[in-house]
């Protein structure tokens, strides 16, 4: 295997909807900050968006909106390999050797897949796709022989999956792939909902005061933050008993780069309305300038697909010798 000098990195977001500050904090902010320290690969993962039932224009549009969300927090395509899952064929391709050697028992215990078939009252309307997802996830990862997958807390499970069936694919048929290994970060990576701190915050959820996305208008990021869930206790520390203020702090932190000692003796004798206020116009100002080069973006759709197809070739000139390598593993070469 020749494998890339600085270790690297691979990670990737789903189109559908748009992306919220659980997605920006967990994962795509620090993707941005650790841009010169891993060689990077980023992805829209465009496949694992027709897992639930989609409409075929939204997922076009989506895909594209997630592209430029992605340029928009500061992910620079000639310092990282940007790209849609699709435009690399060699995806869906592993996808399915790999599904030749992964136990469906395994699938099966999946948190996410029990959560959302659990939501579905109909098992005729559950996609094989949506038991398949994480076989695909590990094809996205081991395809580029990445070391290391930057991930909120909630694709952990999914990660250590890939590990389990690339470890299992090199005792079968010889040492093949980079087994890699999940990096989630301290504070961040599970950011909740502020109406319910005991939610995950998603952007799947309908609740309206739930997520904060990245194209809300200030307005709006205020009055969610206002009427975030909180107790009613007086004193401002970071307590993970306390699951609402914890949340709020947490972003506060992620976002202004203070330490929690800093920010509790800032808020010393005061109280909620306060750090609320704050929160407000620090999220609300952190956006700003990410919400100008979104719009400019998408004001231009061909450049963006110019840029979308450069990534996917140079993607591809990563994942070709990788996939021969399988093919002569497995015996199809
Ligand atoms: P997705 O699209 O659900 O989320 C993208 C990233 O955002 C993180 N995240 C969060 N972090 C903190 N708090 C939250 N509330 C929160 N919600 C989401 C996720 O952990 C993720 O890092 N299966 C993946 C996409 C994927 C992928 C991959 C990731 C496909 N192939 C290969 C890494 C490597 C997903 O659905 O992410």
């Amino acid at each position: 295997m020749s494998l890339p000098a600085r270790p690297r990195t691979f990670s990737g977001i789903k189109p559908t909807g748009v992306a919220h500050l659980g997605n920006y904090l967990g994962a795509m902010k620090r993707w941005v900050d650790e841009q010169d320290e891993y060689d990077n690969i980023y992805c829209v993962v465009d496949l694992h968006g027709m897992t639930e039932p989609f409409d075929p224009a939204e997922l076009r549009r989506e895909t594209r909106g997630m592209f430029a969300t992605l340029l928009a927090v500061g992910l620079d395509p000639d310092r990282c390999v940007l790209f849609a899952q699709s435009h690399v064929h060699e995806h869906a391709e592993l996808c399915w050797i790999l599904n030749c050697i992964t136990p469906v028992g395994w699938l099966e215990r999946m948190t996410q897949f029990k959560d959302k078939s659990r939501k579905q009252s109909d098992r005729e309307r559950i996609s094989a796709g949506l038991l398949d997802y994480p076989v695909l996830m590990a094809a996205d990862i081991i395809l580029y022989d990445a070391h290391v997958v930057p991930v909120g807390e909630d694709q952990k499970q999914h990660v250590e999956l890939t590990r389990d069936i690339a470890a299992r694919f090199n005792r079968v048929f010889g040492d093949t792939f980079v087994v890699p290994e999940p990096r989630i970060q301290e504070a961040g990576a599970r950011i909740m909902g502020l109406d319910d701190p005991t939610r995950k915050m998603s952007k799947s959820d309908d609740a309206p005061n739930r997520s904060i996305f990245i194209t809300d208008e200030p307005d709006a990021i205020r009055r969610k933050i206002a009427r975030a869930a909180t107790d009613s206790r007086r004193e401002i520390r970071f307590d993970p008993e306390r699951a609402g203020l914890f949340n709020l702090l947490t972003i506060l932190q992620v976002i202004t780069n203070d330490s929690n000692d800093a920010i509790e003796r800032r808020y010393e004798g005061k109280g909620y309305g306060d750090l609320k206020r704050d929160l407000a116009d620090a999220v609300v100002a952190h956006l700003a300038p990410i919400q100008e080069r979104y719009r400019s973006l998408m004001a231009n759709p061909d450049d963006l697909d110019r840029e979308m197809a450069r990534g996917a070739e140079r993607a591809a000139a990563i994942a070709r010798p990788v996939m021969a390598r399988v093919r002569k593993a497995v015996g199809l070469a």
